[in-house]
């Protein structure tokens, strides 16, 4: 038994972080939603009207820009809990922009090496297993049919008060899987070592489980 890295991958709204967080808790390790990160410098980005391209501007703001996580698994922006805007369409809109920049993925990938240095962690997002954590002891490539991931981001969307359209989900994810997958620097692939588990009929129990069992062949000892 040992101390693992979990790296979990895939497009736009597929599950991920459900799935990321379940299994930090079984295994009582830290789960860190990198996303979630750039989602964040794109507020920034959006609040101080800094264009999403390579320059001095988005190189000065990158020091002035300090993302952190709360207790609760909430994103912190310079010490403010921004947690709830993050996830709003206006920052799903731009956010694949920003993260296309390589200035930007280097300040990120550079904190995310950070926090995965004393093990025990799930990391999810599109480069982790490929780019952040080459040798991650786990990969897990997550996938599910694209109505279906539509469908569940406008509801949870809903439940959190926000009113959007399947149409205009299904067309960001669209956008973001397509600027994800062909920009030039770490684009979203799945690691040849990785495993793909596809979640489209696959409840949240059954996905953890599946996880819990791939996790545990990989070495880690979970507490449940
Ligand atoms: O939750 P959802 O799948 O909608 O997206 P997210 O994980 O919050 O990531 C938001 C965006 O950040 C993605 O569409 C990517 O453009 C970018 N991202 C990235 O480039 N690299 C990562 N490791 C994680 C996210």
């Amino acid at each position: 038994m040992q101390d693992i890295i979990i790296a979990i991958d895939g497009h736009s709204s597929c599950g991920k972080s459900t799935l990321a967080k379940s299994l930090a808790k079984a295994l009582g390790y830290t789960y860190i939603d990198s996303g979630a990160m750039y989602r964040a410098v794109t507020l920034y980005f959006l609040r101080n009207d800094i264009q999403a391209e390579a320059g001095s501007r988005v190189d000065a703001a990158l020091q002035d820009i300090h993302i952190s996580f709360n207790k609760r698994n909430e994103t912190l922006l310079n010490g403010e809990n921004v947690e709830e805007e993050i996830r709003q369409m206006k920052i799903s809109r731009y956010v694949s922009e920003v993260a296309a920049v390589p200035s930007v993925r280097k300040a990120m990938v550079q904190q995310q090496q950070r926090m995965g240095a004393g093990k025990k962690i799930v990391m999810d997002g599109r480069d982790i297993g490929t780019v952040v954590f080459p040798k991650a002891e786990l990969k897990i490539f997550l996938t599910a049919k694209k109505e279906i991931r539509a469908r569940r981001r406008h509801t949870e969307l809903l439940e959190k008060g926000y009113e959007s359209s399947v149409e205009e989900v299904m067309e960001n994810l669209q956008h973001r899987d397509h600027i994800d997958s062909t920009r030039e620097d770490s684009p979203l692939r799945q690691a040849a070592d990785a495993v793909i588990i596809d979640n489209s009929v696959l409840s949240r129990e059954e996905q953890l489980a599946r996880a819990l069992e791939l996790a545990r062949q990989a070495g880690a000892t979970d507490r449940l």
